[in-house]
């Protein structure tokens, strides 16, 4: 669990045709087995630093990028993603654009086709693949007909092909509604029980994030606001309720801590993610056994 497998300082980024820097200086350090959440506004930068770290940007998109960007101890600045595109593996934002093939098989062939592995390999391991997405028995099925959270599933098996140690999520759920969110998540959570891989997780639904998340990034205007246990990291209010509030999206926990701690009922060390403690909270203030 020491291990940085991510290691991140002073980074910045402008893309060709933006007139600032994109990323103003983040620093970030992922240790092996961590589980990390990204929150934040639209056009804060989370998907241009994921892009960092799998190497997409300096090298498919272009740009002007600057300070350490290490993964794997590999210079980013310097080296093709090819020499770390088995060890991470990503799922962007838009499922469509993602997926290529005509057939669920075909589309879990694509990656590691290109990695030259034999075809007898790539055929024995879809369906173990499909099953840790609950797809069992659709590699035949013709990847059109799917439905969204299946697309979103499929895309996740795919980036789950080459047994990365590193999975990076951009919004996987953006397109589903409550029950497709949850099998995402629940797929997710799984995994990394079973894996013990590495997620970095970008996502708006910041409820899913607070049980399985050890730390909870905070990104606005291309820096990190805050970096901490979804446990602590709400506690720091003036990042989620002063200017930016409404922005960052919170659960509506915290909401009602907030709220709760505005009237003077509550302390902040007693503002919570977690339903329990919050419902503790309250009854305690009903019984009159708070603030004391
Ligand atoms: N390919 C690009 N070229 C120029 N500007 C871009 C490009 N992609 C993103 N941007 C700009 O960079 C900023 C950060 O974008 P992005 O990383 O996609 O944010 P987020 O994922 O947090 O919504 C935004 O202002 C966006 O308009
Ligand atoms: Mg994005």
């Amino acid at each position: 669990m020491n291990e940085t497998i991510v290691d991140i300082q002073n980074l910045r980024f402008k893309y060709m045709s933006s007139k600032e820097l994109v990323l103003k200086g983040i620093d970030l350090q992922v240790k092996r087995g961590e589980f990390i959440g990204i929150i934040g506004p639209s056009g804060a930068g989370k998907t241009t630093l994921v892009s960092c770290i799998k190497g997409l940007i300096p090298h498919t998109i272009n740009g002007k990028i600057g300070g350490k960007i290490d993964v794997f101890n590999m210079d980013m600045k310097k080296h093709s993603p090819d020499q770390i595109a088995e060890k991470v593996g990503m799922v962007m934002q838009d499922p469509e654009g993602q997926i290529i093939g005509l057939t669920v098989q075909e589309d879990l062939a694509f990656g590691p086709e290109n990695f030259q592995w034999p075809v007898e390999k790539i055929l024995d391991i879809i369906p173990e693949n499909l099953k840790r997405v609950r797809l069992d028995g659709l590699a035949e099925t013709e990847t059109y007909s799917l439905s969204g959270g299946q697309k979103q599933r499929l895309s996740i098996a795919g980036a789950l092909m080459t047994e990365p140690e590193l999975l990076i999520l951009d919004e996987p759920t953006s397109e589903l509604d409550p029950i497709g969110r949850e099998e995402v998540f629940a797929t997710i959570k799984r995994l990394k029980e079973e894996k013990d891989i590495t997620v970095i997780v970008v996502e708006q639904t910041v409820e899913e994030l607070i049980g399985i998340c050890d730390r909870i990034v905070v990104m606005k205007g291309g820096l990190i606001l805050a970096d901490d246990h979804p446990k602590n990291i709400f506690k720091n209010k003036d990042i989620f309720w002063g200017e930016n509030r409404g922005e960052v999206p919170i659960p509506q926990t915290v909401q009602l801590s907030y709220m709760l701690s505005d009237g003077g009922y509550i302390r902040d060390e007693q503002i919570s993610p977690y339903e329990q403690e919050i419902s503790q909270t309250i009854q305690m203030l009903v019984q009159g056994r708070c603030y004391t």
